[in-house]
């Protein structure tokens, strides 16, 4: 097994508009990060992953960006980045910069010159079509609902958005965008920045004809249709050559719409392209097929099946990226664990070690280690986030697919919002994160969930996640340990076990509310328990699992 540095790493994601605002304008910031650093080291955590920072009109929070060498305003200044940049370093915390090069915003230069006439010179930087027999160039949708086409009065043409219609998709076909794009990586390297996440990096490339593709619920093919195009890996092995190899980077591509046999490429332990990859099949096992607006709540027996096949399949070819939440999924412990109050803590720490002991780098995305959780969103205009509100107005106001009272309650559950409401820091107004007022409703129990109270309680969720990590930093087994699946049927328990060598230990993972038997491999019944969420209650070869209880022993 080939030994790195970011396999044996941890790494956090912050969502700098909802993590700490340090000048009272109810948006975070950078200062804000920067104050909170020790809180990271704390943790245990060795990367730092922040959503976009740079210069963006804000239709997608930063997803659009019209300056990728500026700091967005309402963050800072790039005096504010620099400093944070080393007080990161400082603590031995390396930064990941989320690169978002799939679209622009359509306010970045290129695009304002793109529009103009067909033959300006940054007319090739975008994907640009003629109208087809007087309709759009193919059935493509937008991620956020509604067609990825635009029509453009000025110069009588169509151009792709798979995403907003103010996220224009750049063309990267052509080799001056490529380069421009390397040219700014370069940059940012040089400034000490130690990697990259690549936002849906897997949609670069499109193919030439841009074929139609199957439509879904509202008429409109995937967004997901162009993912894994023909040149896709000559690009990022071109990428890997002129940025990636100047400096010992970490990076992590967001692969929407990726196979196994296609994430072998990506992120194969050759080097040629990226060190790993995001898939997003275990976070379709709770969809309706292709429409994530559902309650449906996820059978076990699935999670283990998606999650086992790119264990295994990935196993000694390429690296598995692990994680349970991020900036565009609700909250882990209201979807997969349960957030009642009997039952919070300790399904989010069951949660948490069913995640923390597979093979893969670890993703803790902020709050998630308070064990925070889906807010009581109560009408729409509490949303913020363009995609729940594009999807409320598309399937209920103009389509009929639901009622008003269906969208909302699949909103509480599945709206990205969920995991965009502010980190909880202490029981103070607004939960500590704002002295002004917040851009987005605060979870009201901030009261109880929050940073402070759980600093202070060795029992914490908090502590549960800064042990877990510990044991990681401690133990060979837990990074490079092969992973074999236990009891694949079990519809309550997740059990498995990680082989290094002489060396083995078994994760089991009650995810029910039920007490269930299981019977224990005798060749752990001598062993040690390395963490257990309940009370350690004696290893023997029946044992009785308490709700939602988790626990890991070594032989
Ligand atoms: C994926 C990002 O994670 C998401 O937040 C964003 O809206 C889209 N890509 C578009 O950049």
């Amino acid at each position: 097994m080939d030994k790195k540095w970011w396999k044996e790493s941890i790494v956090y994601q912050i969502y700098p508009r909802s993590f700490k605002d340090s000048n009272g304008d109810g948006i975070g910031d950078l200062n804000g990060i920067t104050e909170k650093m020790g809180y990271l080291q704390e943790l245990g955590i060795n990367v730092l992953w922040l959503s976009p920072v740079y210069e963006s009109p804000n239709d997608d929070n930063g997803y659009d960006i019209s300056d990728y060498q500026a700091i967005m305003k309402e963050f800072g200044t790039m005096e504010d980045f620099d400093r944070m940049l080393k007080a990161a370093h400082d603590h031995g915390i390396k930064l990941v910069m989320d690169l978002v090069v799939n679209h622009t915003s359509d306010e970045h230069p290129w695009f304002v010159e793109s529009r103009k006439s067909m033959d300006n010179p940054y007319r090739d930087y975008y994907i640009w079509r003629p109208a087809k027999d007087g309709k759009k160039p193919n059935n493509w949708g937008s991620c956020f609902s509604g067609p990825a086409w635009e029509f453009d009065e000025e110069t009588q043409m169509y151009y792709l958005h798979l995403f907003s219609k103010k996220q224009p998709d750049l063309n990267w076909d052509n080799p001056k965008v490529r380069q421009e794009v390397f040219d700014m990586m370069n940059w940012w390297l040089e400034k000490g920045v130690d990697g990259f996440r690549m936002d849906v990096i897997s949609l670069i490339s499109k193919e030439p004809d841009l074929p139609d593709a199957p439509a879904g619920i509202n008429g409109y093919a995937s967004f997901n249709a162009p993912a894994n195009g023909p040149h896709v890996h000559e690009y990022l092995q071109e990428m890997r050559e002129k940025v990636l190899n100047n400096a010992d980077t970490i990076t992590v591509g967001e692969c929407s719409g990726v196979t196994l046999e296609e994430a072998k490429k990506y992120a194969r332990s050759d080097g040629k392209e990226l060190n790993m990859v995001f898939q997003f099949e275990h976070m379709d096992v709770d969809a309706d097929g292709s429409n994530k607006w559902t309650k449906k709540k996820m059978d076990l027996r699935d999670m283990k099946s998606v999650l086992t096949k790119w264990q295994k399949g990935l196993e000694d070819i390429a690296w598995n990226s692990l994680f349970w939440e991020n900036h565009d999924q609700p909250r882990s412990v209201s979807r997969f664990g349960n957030d009642s109050p009997e039952y919070r803590e300790i399904s989010a720490k069951m949660l948490a070690t069913c995640l923390h002991m597979m093979q893969g780098t670890p993703y803790v995305y902020q709050g998630e280690e308070l064990g925070m959780t889906n807010a009581p969103f109560a009408s729409v205009d509490q949303f913020r986030d363009l995609d729940s509100i594009n999807a409320y107005r598309e399937l209920v106001e103009e389509q009929n697919v639901f009622t008003a009272e269906e969208m909302m309650s699949f909103l509480r559950y599945k709206s990205r919002d969920n995991a965009r409401t502010p980190f909880q820091w202490d029981d103070s107004e607004n939960g500590g994160f704002t002295t002004g007022e917040p851009w987005i409703m605060v979870n009201p129990n901030y009261t109880e969930i929050n940073a402070k109270n759980q600093l202070e309680d060795p029992d914490s969720v908090f502590h549960y996640y800064q042990k877990l990590i510990q044991l990681r930093k401690e133990k060979e087994l837990i990074v490079y340990g092969i992973y074999d699946l236990l009891l694949p049927e079990s519809k309550e328990i997740y059990a498995y076990t990680r082989t290094l060598g002489d060396e083995k230990l078994i994760t089991i993972c009650n995810f029910s509310e039920q007490e269930v038997e299981m019977e224990i491999p005798e060749e752990f019944l001598e062993g040690n328990y390395l963490i257990s969420n309940y009370p350690e209650q004696g290893i023997c070869s029946k044992m009785t699992l308490r709700p939602y209880e988790a626990f890991v022993i070594e032989k």
